[in-house]
């Protein structure tokens, strides 16, 4: 069995950060999100992964390499153009040969892995095997109508209006026979190759589809809000330590963990926090379900259930919450007069100010 990673994609709802780096590369406990799925596909007893990659392909290949890292033999293979997930499968096909695969959507986090679901797919062995769980607004997803004996009937990606509350998740199961589903697809009304349509055609030919409903933690982190969230859940889980060097003057309260070469002087730390290698906090509060990323500076300021990409410095500014910020930002307080905001902004970059 094989594993198909998709990691190309543009990811539009995570931009500017997305403009400079893959979305599946930004970091959930200072960990990026690809990485949680490479270890969950190398937990499940799987060794070979083809992962798809378009524009961001050079800063995923630096980052995963050739796999060794998670005991995995990874091979890339080039998207011309995000042109669906059923096309990732299509341009995958003489990598995945005549293998079942795992196909893994690299954006999304999946608490608990994926043994389970690979262990039932090896026995049972359906023509395709999909995941689903309940949620708020289906609409943002793809999303499945079952029978009254549990059996999938139909599928729909993002519709209008859901005939359930049951949404794909990023995981799917199939044997060669989704090769034949996708060979015939036609692009769907946001110009895709669905994979959806293609699990449609498997079930109208009457071929076995078969579905588990999780009901434990699962979010796509297309958006801030996601990414924030998922990274408080495995700050939840931090272990504490100290690597890195606390003076006398702080305070680490809770799970906090202060990597190596990390500096904290005179600053207060309520976990669970995450300061990454290099990084200095000083003269600073930082709160709950924080990720500072390595070589950053903290000084003089406030921050909390926020998300710091790698080399940013925060300097005299209170209160930073429910941030997400790129790598290499400066956020400084502007001169006291004129009273006024001093910005420069990234294309489609987000901000709310208190005036
Ligand atoms: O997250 C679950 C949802 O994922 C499902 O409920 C939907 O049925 C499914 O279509 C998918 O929807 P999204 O619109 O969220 O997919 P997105 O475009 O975000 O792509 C998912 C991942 O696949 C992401 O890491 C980028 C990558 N990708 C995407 C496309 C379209 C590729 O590698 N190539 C592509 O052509």
């Amino acid at each position: 069995m094989k594993a198909l990673l998709l990691a190309g994609g543009s990811g539009t709802r995570l931009r500017p950060i997305t403009h400079t780096s893959a979305k599946q590369l930004v970091p959930v406990a200072n960990k990026p999100v690809l990485f949680y799925g490479l270890e969950a596909i190398g937990a499940a007893g799987i060794r070979e992964v083809g992962i798809v990659v378009g524009d961001t392909q050079a800063e995923i290949e630096s980052a995963v390499g050739d796999g060794s890292a998670f005991g995995l033999q990874v091979t890339y293979l080039r998207q011309q153009a995000p042109l669906g997930l059923a096309h990732a499968v299509l341009i995958a096909r003489d990598y995945l040969g005549d293998d079942d695969f795992v196909m893994y959507l690299g954006d999304n986090f999946i608490v608990g892995g994926i043994d389970d679901i690979v262990a039932r797919f090896a026995r049972e062995r359906p023509d395709a095997q999909i995941m689903l769980t309940r949620v708020g607004d289906p609409r943002q997803f793809g999303v499945a109508e079952l029978d009254a004996d549990g059996r999938v009937v139909g599928l729909e990606e993002k519709p209008a209006a859901p005939k359930s509350d049951l949404a794909l998740v990023g995981v799917y199961l199939f044997t060669p026979a989704i090769h034949e589903a996708v060979a015939g697809l036609k692009p769907s009304w946001r110009g895709e190759l669905e994979i959806t349509d293609a699990i449609q055609w498997l079930i109208e030919e009457g071929r076995r589809v078969s579905s588990t409903v999780i009901t434990g933690y699962w979010k796509d982190t297309g958006n801030v809000t996601d990414m924030l969230e998922v990274n408080r859940l495995v700050l939840e889980s931090l272990e504490p330590r100290v690597n890195g060097r606390a003076d006398a003057a702080s305070e680490l309260i809770g799970r906090v963990a202060v990597e190596a070469g990390a500096v904290v002087e005179r600053s207060r730390i309520v976990g669970p926090a995450v300061i990454g290698a290099g990084t200095r906090v000083v003269d600073s509060y930082v709160g709950p379900f924080t990720s500072i990323a390595a070589g950053c500076l903290i000084s003089g300021s406030e921050i909390e259930y926020s998300i710091v990409l790698p080399r940013s410095s925060i300097r005299g500014v209170s209160r930073i919450e429910a941030s997400l910020i790129g790598h290499d930002v400066e956020v400084t307080p502007a001169p006291a007069i004129p009273r006024a905001h001093r910005l420069v902004l990234g294309d489609h970059s987000k901000v709310q100010i208190i005036s």
